[in-house]
């Protein structure tokens, strides 16, 4: 997915790129308690931070897209992140935070920065990390094709969400490249790694 053709909204060229999901969520789809992850899962974490940095060749470059308190919910000791460029969401801040790279008034405005010069050539693919406003802007747009969404096969009490989504137009995958198969096990916990795949149709 990299032809040039007019963004979504018709003003200008752009070179296409795939939105992609990423996110653990637990039984009750919870994603989150008091600012940071309610579970410590670091094999998880590490599926995370590889799978986001993943590019095809050397050279490329992959964009986060963080909402403002996901961002400042990670250790800086994260940061930096091989072949990654990070935008930070937000309507209030005014200067570009820590460790990131650009600040973005709404999501439209981080897809355009992947998707035209300078960036366009280097950029592959723009992660969505969360939280729920920002999972939910990237369901909707049309370039998103993929939701890679961890299974955490417990209850956590949490006060975040992942945004309810279309299993009838989100397929569950298997066996998907880079991505381990069965019930893994960490501190007790059971998860399980899965991916869901836009059916394009004509709709996109
Ligand atoms: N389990 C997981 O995989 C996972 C993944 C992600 C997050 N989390 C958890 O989720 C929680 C954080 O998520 P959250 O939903 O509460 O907050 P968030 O999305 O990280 O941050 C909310 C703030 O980000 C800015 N923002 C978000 N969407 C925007 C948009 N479309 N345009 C402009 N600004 C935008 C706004 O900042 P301003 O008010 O400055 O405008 C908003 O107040 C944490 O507990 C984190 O650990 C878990």
């Amino acid at each position: 997915m990299s032809e040039t053709e007019m963004s979504p909204d018709g003003r200008d060229k752009v070179q296409k790129k795939p939105v992609r999901l990423i996110a653990a969520v637990c039984n009750d789809m919870g994603i989150g308690k008091d600012g940071k992850l309610p579970w410590n899962l670091p094999s998880e974490f590490q599926y995370f931070l590889n799978t986001v940095k993943r590019v095809s060749r050397p050279g490329k470059m992959n964009m986060m897209v963080w909402g403002k308190l996901c961002w400042y919910s990670l250790p800086k000791t994260t940061f930096p992140m091989a072949n990654i460029l990070h935008v930070v969401l937000s309507t209030t801040l005014d200067t570009v935070p820590d460790h990131a790279h650009f600040l973005c008034q709404d999501f439209e405005s981080a897809v355009r920065l992947a998707a035209q010069p300078p960036l366009a050539d280097l950029i592959e693919t723009i992660w969505i990390v969360g939280g729920t406003q920002v999972y939910k802007d990237a369901l909707k747009h049309p370039w998103c094709d993929l939701v890679y969404l961890t299974d955490v096969m417990a209850d956590f009490d949490c006060d975040v969400f992942f945004p309810e989504f279309d299993r009838a137009l989100f397929k569950e995958q298997e066996g998907f490249p880079d991505v381990p198969s069965g019930i893994q096990e960490e501190n007790g916990i059971k998860y399980k790694f899965q991916v869901f795949k836009k059916e394009m149709g004509d709709a996109v």
